[in-house]
């Protein structure tokens, strides 16, 4: 939450701030704001609302100058406006900040009383002057002295009129330094990097950085230094752009043939039959599985614990992180605990895998981003390869979390000897036609527009699943409602009885996930149930199910697939029924009201 950059080189530092805050602006865009360091001082420019606001002011009155912050926000203390928007200023000292200070009001207070006066509502202000407070013609032993006083979750980079350099620290919120020639740079995530550099080093919790042109120091926040721990990034700039689609959830969506490929690539052993997944971790020794995650994640993870029960006979339980870590979770040395996250920074999955570790289990991440804070604090990483996710709705990261999750659970039942090996090969080998099915779902898009343009002025949703598709209910439901704005609920297809029921009438439209598999059968006579009571029911069904037309209003055909892997294809039409849905209600596809991709406040 909240986008960073800075900048310090040769270029205008307001081409570079905005040119990095559009790469950001999915980490919250209710303000932005550059400093920039001019030949007549510190110029600030902030706005609330997007960033085309900020970037249409700048275009009228640009700051020249070669060493700048910047920051797009995502509101926590105050507002959304232009008063509280950042770079927020003390005297000739402006900061940049993502996080919460949590002792923000006992140190205004302080501050108060010593004279300083506040224009925002905001916990960052006070940084600002609590460092402005100890600043003794060092930057750096100011912002030191300021954030031992301070406690809560920030990644800051601040400014001085009187120095040549940017001085960041981080304690939970990610930061990078990207490094150039002759240019440094700071940013929150590594596509804002991408258009100068590819090398960047990730800064490490407690660390800080003192970032000039020609050099870059990391220290730890006693002031010891650190080695530079540089690092080259895959992700190349093509894949952080729009590539010619109109919003990146949409590029995102047909983009799942190839992460799909990419996250299975290399990892199923043709001779042997056999997953291979690169762990360090002795995965034989545990007797539990924990998975935690949120949002979307935790979707990816229910499905996942089903698929390693059924397939490796070991407890696993799915949990939201923001519920998991203050519920005292049973864990010791033979849980192991996987967290599964997009970014590697969501800060309840975070905490959720720092309390199981404190309590013994071993932390497995399943991530996406490379060199995010959970990788680098879990004991293993199994990576999921889907290349940058920018779009604030997650989908393609889903299925390829999903798929890294199958491969998962068919190790573990390699491992624990219930699954044969010819069990293992055939189902592999049913994983490796994932991307070409993934891609004729896709040709279907057509036809999921049609159905999504029938309904797209439906007040309220409901989505049901069994099994596995109990998770591709909820996903469905969770895309719906984060970019249409539509109600939509999701229950296990079977709960329905239980209550919901009662919703159903004439204008529910009432989403089935009802694939062939096991749990077919069922699902059929719960979608019976709904359409005996006049609910308008949209099935996702597999290719030749004929006679479900005869229950439905309108069906949703994926291809034939294996039954465990279809939960991969039966989401794709309901990214897409979401996307066109939100599309024609005019709504902000790639930037939903109140969201932010990276959530790490608590
Ligand atoms: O980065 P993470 O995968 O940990 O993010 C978890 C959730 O915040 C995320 O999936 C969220 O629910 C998305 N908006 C879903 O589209």
């Amino acid at each position: 939450m909240c986008g960073i950059v800075g900048y310090v080189g040769f270029r205008e530092a307001a081409d570079v701030l905005i040119e990095g805050l559009r790469r950001l602006e999915y980490r919250g865009y209710d303000s932005a704001g550059v400093a920039v360091r001019t030949p007549e001082g510190l110029r600030v420019v902030k706005r609330a609302g997007k960033l085309s606001t900020l970037a249409e002011a700048l275009e009228r009155e640009k700051p020249q100058g070669t060493l700048g912050i910047g920051h797009t926000r995502w509101a926590t203390h105050g507002p959304p406006t232009d008063r509280n928007a950042h770079p927020h200023r003390s005297g000739k000292l402006v900061l940049v900040h993502n996080g919460i200070i949590e002792n923000y009001l006992e140190l205004k207070e302080r501050l108060e009383q010593k004279g300083y006066r506040f224009e925002s509502d905001t916990d960052t202000e006070v940084l600002a002057h609590l460092i402005a407070d100890h600043y003794q013609g060092d930057l750096e032993a100011a912002l030191r002295a300021a954030l031992s006083e301070a406690r809560g979750a920030y990644a800051v980079v601040a400014m001085h009129e009187d120095e040549d350099a940017l001085v960041a620290a981080r304690t939970v919120s990610p930061l990078v330094v990207g490094l150039g020639e002759g240019e440094n740079f700071l940013a929150s995530d590594v596509p804002a990097l991408l258009p100068y550099t590819r090398r960047v080093v990730f800064l490490e919790d407690g660390e800080m950085a003192v970032v000039r042109r020609d050099e870059v120091r990391v220290k730890d926040l006693a002031g010891n230094p650190r080695p530079l721990r540089v690092t080259e990034v895959e992700w190349t700039l093509e894949q952080a752009e729009k590539g010619g689609f109109p919003h990146y959830m949409l590029k995102e969506i047909f983009e799942q043939p190839w992460a799909l490929e990419n996250t299975l690539g290399g990892r199923i052993h043709e001779e042997t039959g056999e997953p291979v997944l690169d762990l360090s971790l002795e995965l034989s020794r545990f007797e539990r599985v924990h998975l935690v995650a949120a949002g979307t994640a935790y979707y990816a993870g229910w499905a996942g614990s089903y698929l390693i029960e059924k397939l490796a006979r070991i407890p696993a339980q799915a949990e939201v992180a923001s519920e998991y870590r203050y519920r005292e979770p049973v864990v010791d040395e033979k849980t192991l605990f996987v967290a599964v996250s997009q970014s590697g920074e969501t800060i309840d999955t975070l905490e959720a895998m720092r309390e199981a570790k404190r309590r013994g289990a071993a932390a497995l991440g399943v991530i996406n981003v490379k060199g995010s804070t959970i990788t680098r604090e879990a004991d293993d990483v199994l990576y999921i390869h889907a290349g940058p996710e920018i779009g604030v709705a997650s989908t393609k990261v889903y299925t390829a979390m999903i798929a890294a999750l199958t491969l998962l659970a068919i190790r573990l039942g390699r491992l624990r000897g219930t699954l044969s090996e010819a069990e293992s090969r055939a189902l592999l080998h049913e994983m490796k036609k994932l991307p070409r099915l993934a891609e004729a779902t896709l040709e279907r898009a057509e036809e999921y527009r049609r159905v999504a343009a029938k309904y797209h002025q439906a007040t309220d949703y409901l989505f049901l699943g069994r099994n596995l598709h109990a998770p591709t209910a909820f996903e469905g439901a969770l895309k719906l409602k984060e970019i249409s704005y539509i109600h939509a609920e999701a229950y296990p297809a079977g709960e329905m009885k239980h209550g919901p029921i009662a919703l159903i009438d004439e204008h529910l439209p009432v989403v089935v996930v009802s694939p062939k598999g096991p749990w077919y059968e069922k699902t059929r006579s719960n979608l019976q149930e709904v359409r005996a009571r006049g609910g308008r029911v949209i099935a996702v069904a597999t290719d030749g199910d004929e006679e479900i037309r005869d229950h439905a209003e309108e069906v949703l055909y994926i291809p034939e697939v294996h039954p465990l892997l279809s939960p991969i294809l039966a989401v794709i039409p309901l990214q897409l029924l979401a996307y066109e849905t939100a599309v024609l209600l005019g709504r902000d596809v790639d930037q939903p009201r109140n969201l932010a991709k990276s959530v790490t406040v608590e």
